[in-house]
């Protein structure tokens, strides 16, 4: 039987079918407390955690798949899409990655074999299953200067990292797309060096299909114009792009306050328009983005709860802590519709 709640709400993915995917990341929790809502409106999945290398691979000669194995099961009986996350990056990597037996520093070819062995396993096992993955997250650093994020990958192995990461993963299944993931990506300094990396791969013959814009946004930043043009900067290359990690926290970035124990009024009419905003763009972009990803589903849970400020909570989301639509959901499927 169909829970009632569902009954009259339309459904987001189905709104949008014509545009693109409409993705949710989930956990071990929410695949049992949000199923209903992410099977009634959510036609992608995503593991928040539990495919990244230290989950699935803790030990050299351990792997663990459980968490995942359940999702891709969910997202089978369910015919939901998989999006793959994330198979290199500098966080949530366990050290034994870059150590040798003594605890010092492994060298390149090591880590490289390393990188291959994790990267030829996970994919393989997912192959067919899992039509997009995450290759490389997070590489392209933020401050001034450098293009790079100083990281064990990049001491080690050096820049071309980066390119074996996604090499690797194309050698395991020819058939998935193959992303680079970022934050910041609509801030101009950081897209101008996302958009030299993703290039520069291209230039090279570097199986890349794709880049992830990660879109942890809030009430004011960034700007629709620097949206706009990080999507068009990106999409220049040819190359498509995926939204890949939408939450839209109600809190300014230098906004401390933990007060609250509601969103205000004005920070629920600010985010409705900003969702709005996004999804207007977003199918204006529809020939370019094919996948929009929430990082979560409802408010009863986000990542953004005690993040970056201890106990205080957020409100990020299109559905509210009791799981029903929020303003900015019926605003958003007006969207579709119109
Ligand atoms: C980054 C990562 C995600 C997740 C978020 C925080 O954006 O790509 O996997 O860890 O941080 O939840």
């Amino acid at each position: 039987m169909v829970n009632s709640r569902f009954d009259e709400s339309a459904s987001l993915h189905d709104a949008f079918k014509e545009h693109f995917l409409i993705g949710a990341a989930v956990n071990p929790t929410t695949l049992v407390t949000q199923r209903e809502l992410l099977v009634h409106h959510f036609n992608s999945v995503t593991a928040e955690n539990e495919m990244k290398f230290e989950r699935l691979h803790p030990a050299e000669d351990k792997y663990t798949f459980e968490n995942a194995d359940r999702l891709m099961a969910f997202a089978d009986e369910n015919g939901m899409a998989v999006r793959g996350h994330t198979l290199v990056w500098h966080n949530q990597t366990p050290a034994w990655v870059f150590e040798d037996s003594s605890g010092g520093s492994v060298d390149r070819e090591t880590l490289l074999s390393r990188m291959k062995s994790h990267i030829e396993t996970v994919v393989t096992r997912y192959k067919g299953k899992i039509y997009a993955w995450d290759v490389v997250n997070e590489a392209v650093s933020d401050a001034g200067g450098e293009l790079l994020r100083p990281s064990k990958w990049l001491d080690i192995a050096g820049e071309e990292f980066i390119a074996k990461a996604f090499e690797y993963a194309h050698e395991a299944d020819p058939n998935a797309l193959l992303f680079y993931n970022d934050y910041n990506e609509s801030v101009p300094e950081k897209r101008e060096k996302i958009y030299a990396l993703a290039k520069s791969l291209k230039e090279k013959g570097v199986p890349i299909h794709g880049i992830g814009l990660q879109a942890h946004w809030n009430l004011e930043r960034p700007s629709m114009d620097d949206i706009r043009n990080a999507i068009e900067r990106y999409a220049s290359l040819g190359m498509k792009l995926h939204i890949t990690e939408l939450d839209v926290s109600v809190f300014k970035h230098e906004d401390r306050r933990t007060d609250l124990l509601a969103p205000t009024p004005e920070m629920i009419v600010r985010q409705t328009e900003r969702y709005q905003q996004f999804f207007r763009l977003f199918k204006e972009y529809s020939e370019h983005i094919t996948s929009v990803t929430f990082w979560g589903a409802a408010d009863d849970y986000t990542w953004l709860d005690n993040f970056p400020v201890r106990g205080r909570k957020n409100w990020p989301f299109l559905f509210d802590k009791e799981q029903n639509p929020k303003p900015s959901y019926w605003d958003v499927l007006e969207v579709a519709r119109s």
